[in-house]
């Protein structure tokens, strides 16, 4: 494992290698498991796999959130250190990243994707999310990206992105990673109390239920007993549940035979803002 914090260091560096693919897995650290899985499947599909790591600010609309987002640099490089030669950290200052004294997102038109769930809760987030994912792909230029279905929004955000910029990638969309209770793995949840740790697995045994309550309630009876579950604990704060198309991202009242749906929920639990979806 080598580790750069300048993006022209790496591309230096890679330029000595006889390289076929490289593979890339965007990361704002905090590694947990499921990274890990997106770090194996590029390591598998290419012969050289940059991982980076970089808490991006644009991406952030609220500066406690940010400030809050845990960084653990040394613990993320010894879990990655294990898979050896083939692994290229890419882990910079902001001012790699946000060259000159501005650091603000590109613009970008996403349309409906962006004005629904996350984007209409978290103002400016996925201008920044595609920002940064921008340049990484053009900085680097991968064969491939690794994104995970935890952020099953962002991921169709980045489809867009490749798709209007003309970005020569394939994106690989990997499965959610769930903790044996059920909790989707996220560098959020450590930061979680033990008493709200024992309670985050509500989160996706209620997205379990919503589905099989399918065959006996309407979409709108399944938002409601959702609504009252999170009601009726109040330790969460439920910011939305949405059963959507799961292209468009738009919510739906009922689910036409040639559809898929996709359930999605966002809540709080304490300070900390946890998000899931399940096919639906
Ligand atoms: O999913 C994330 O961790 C981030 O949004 C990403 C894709 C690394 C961009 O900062």
């Amino acid at each position: 494992m080598k580790v750069f914090k300048e993006q022209f260091a790496l591309n230096n560096y890679l330029k000595t290698k006889t390289v076929d693919s490289i593979g890339l897995v965007p990361t704002m650290g905090a590694l947990h498991f499921g990274h890990l899985t997106l770090v194996e499947k590029a390591m598998n599909e290419n012969n050289c796999v940059i991982v980076s790591i970089f808490v991006n600010p644009t991406q952030f609309d609220d500066i406690s959130d940010l400030n809050a987002y845990p960084k653990t640099l040394e613990e993320d490089l010894q879990k990655l250190a294990p898979y050896g030669d083939k692994i290229l950290v890419y882990a910079p200052d902001v001012r790699d990243v946000y060259p000159g004294t501005a650091t603000s997102s590109n613009r970008y038109t996403f349309g409906l994707l962006e004005t629904t769930m996350e984007g209409k809760k978290r103002a400016g987030h996925f201008q920044g999310v595609a920002t940064i994912v921008h340049k990484l792909l053009a900085g680097f230029n991968p064969t491939r990206a690794y994104f995970g279905e935890k952020d099953y929004q962002q991921l169709c955000i980045i489809h867009q992105l490749v798709a209007q910029e003309q970005l020569p990638v394939t994106i690989v969309s990997c499965p959610i990673i769930r903790e044996k209770d059920g909790l989707a793995m996220s560098s959020r949840n450590r930061r979680l109390n033990q008493k709200e740790r024992s309670q985050a697995p509500l989160i996706y045994a209620t997205l379990k239920r919503s589905i099989a309550l399918k065959t006996s309630s309407s979409l709108e009876e399944i938002n409601h007993i959702v609504t009252s579950t999170f009601e009726q604990n109040p330790a969460f704060k439920l910011d939305y549940f949405c059963i959507a198309d799961a292209r468009s991202l738009q919510p739906i009242t009922t689910i036409k035979p040639d559809q898929t749906a996709r359930a999605f929920i966002a809540v709080k639990l304490g300070d900390v803002r946890l998000i899931d979806n399940v096919n639906f």
